[in-house]
This record gives structure tokens, sequence and C-alpha cells, in this order.
């Protein structure tokens, strides 16, 4: 049986990957702001096998909670063997590159909340000397684009910091996945047309479980966005900028 704690546990892909774990009978911590949503999915939860299903109401931009919702947790289960963070919030470039109060709110949401929850979530699992913790950044932090460049910076620094968290955690046996996901049909781009690159959230979910079972350090959800993303980063640069990408 494995204890697993997801953060931002009403998200669409969230929810994909929470129900995967529970046909596993796992036991499922969830962390997400609307307590209603989260006691909804407890049931449904618990219906598709869940050993035990516990949550709690939390907004990721609340740091000075974050040390005091991981030991919350930890009293809950004993141990976690895998922590998936995958909150976060698709800003608005236009508004947020001239204002740098709104843009610092989406850095806050999207990266240095997720850098808190790791570093206590670290020195937790350094102890426990086992586990993996898994973060859902994104394609767009491969290469900055000016149409959504903040966004990118946001999970671009996030997967930087987990490529050197990985290093720092290996000696302990912990492991450290990132996930990057191409275009999801989700509440988060419910204004965008859909096209042949996108993917549903349970797709993105079964990669996301078959990846961590398989302990890859970077997975690209769907697949091809790894190919898509090694092009894109091939482009030189004094092509790149022209391109209204
Ligand atoms: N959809 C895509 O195309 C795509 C592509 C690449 C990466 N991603 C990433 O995938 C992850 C999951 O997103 P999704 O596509 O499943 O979208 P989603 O369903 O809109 O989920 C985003 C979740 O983040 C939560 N959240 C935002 N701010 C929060 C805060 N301050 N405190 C707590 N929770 C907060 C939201 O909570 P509420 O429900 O309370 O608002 C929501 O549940 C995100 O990290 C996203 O950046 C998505």
């Amino acid at each position: 049986m494995k204890n697993i704690l997801i953060i931002g546990a009403n998200s669409a892909i969230a929810k994909s990957v929470s129900r995967l774990y529970a046909e596993e009978h796992c036991r499922l911590y969830l962390l997400a702001r609307n307590v209603e949503e989260l006691a909804l999915q407890k049931t449904d939860l618990e219906i598709r096998g869940a050993s035990e299903v516990d949550f709690a109401t939390f907004d990721v931009n609340n740091f000075g909670a974050h040390d005091a919702i991981i030991d919350q947790v930890l009293d809950s289960l004993g141990s976690i063997d895998l922590a998936i963070l995958c909150h976060g919030s698709l800003p608005d470039q236009a508004l947020c590159a001239e204002n740098f109060a709104a843009a610092l709110q989406e850095f806050n949401t999207n990266a240095l909340s997720v850098i808190s929850l790791l570093t206590s979530l670290a020195n937790h699992m350094s102890i426990q000397r086992n586990g993996c913790i898994a973060v859902i950044t994104s394609v767009a932090g491969d290469r900055g684009r000016q149409s959504n460049y903040i966004y990118g910076a946001a999970k671009g620094m996030v997967s930087l910091y987990l490529q050197g968290l990985r290093g720092r955690l290996y000696p302990n046996g912990i492991h450290v996945v990132d996930i990057r996901p191409g275009f999801v049909d989700t509440p988060m781009t419910k204004a965008f047309k859909k096209g042949a690159l996108w993917a549903s959230p349970e797709q993105v979910a079964q990669c996301i479980v078959t990846g961590i079972r398989k302990k890859k350090h970077t997975i690209y959800a769907p697949w091809f966005w790894r190919i898509i993303m090694m092009i894109v980063c091939s482009v030189p640069e004094a092509i790149f900028k022209r391109v209204k990408l």
C-alpha cells in the first residue's frame, strides 16, 4: 500500500491521477482550496478502491502554513511514499508583462509555492530515506515564448530546481520526477481552441503514473512533446525572437 499526497488535488489532471492510484488501493491525502469538491472526491475515490482518503483545505499561497500542513499530512499518513504537486494557474500574460504585482502573484502560485513545499517535503523525506516527489511543470518551461513567458519562466524555474533537488536527494533514496505536459483539455485551458496536439487529463494521468512507476526523471506527457520541444529549442534565437509564438 502506498501513501500518496496530492497537492492541488482538485485540478483535472490531479483528479485523474488520484483515480488511477485509488484503483491500486493506495491511501490518499488530498490538499486543495475547495473543500466541497474534496469531499466529493473522497467518496468517489473510496468507491474506486482507495484504502483511505483524507483531505484538508489549503491555499498554496499561504506560505506560512506550508510546514504545518506537511506535518499534518505526516501525522495522518505516518510517511509519504509519493508526493505529487499539481496546482498551477495560467497567467494573463499581457497584464503580467506590464504589472509586476500581477506577475509576482503568478510566480508565487506557479514557482515559489512549489519550491517552499518542496523544501519542507525534502526535509521530511530525507529523514525517511525513501519516497518519490513528482511535480507538474510544463513544456512551456523549456523555452521562453513571447506569448506566455511569465508562466514559462515560473515552470522553467521549477524544472531547474528539480534537477538540483534530484541530485541532492539521490543519496537519500528519494526519486524526483519532473512532469511536463503539453496542451491538456482542462478548466485551465477552457478558453483555447482544441486541435490534434491536445490530450485529455486521463491520457496525461496515465503517462504520469507509468512514468513514476518506471522511475523516469522527466516525463513529457504525451511522449511526442519531447520531440516537439527538442525542435522548438533548436531554433536559433535570432529566428525565434521574430516568431509570434
Ligand atoms: N492544461 C494544460 O494544458 C497544462 C499544460 C501543462 C501543464 N499544466 C499544469 O498542470 C497542472 C494541473 O493543471 P490542470 O490543467 O489540471 O488545470 P486545472 O484543472 O485548472 O487545475 C489547476 C488547479 O490549481 C489549483 N490552484 C491554483 N491556485 C491555487 C492556490 N493558490 N492554492 C491551491 N490550489 C491552487 C486550482 O485550484 P481551484 O480549483 O481551487 O481553483 C486548480 O485545481 C498545473 O500545474 C498546470 O500548470 C497544464
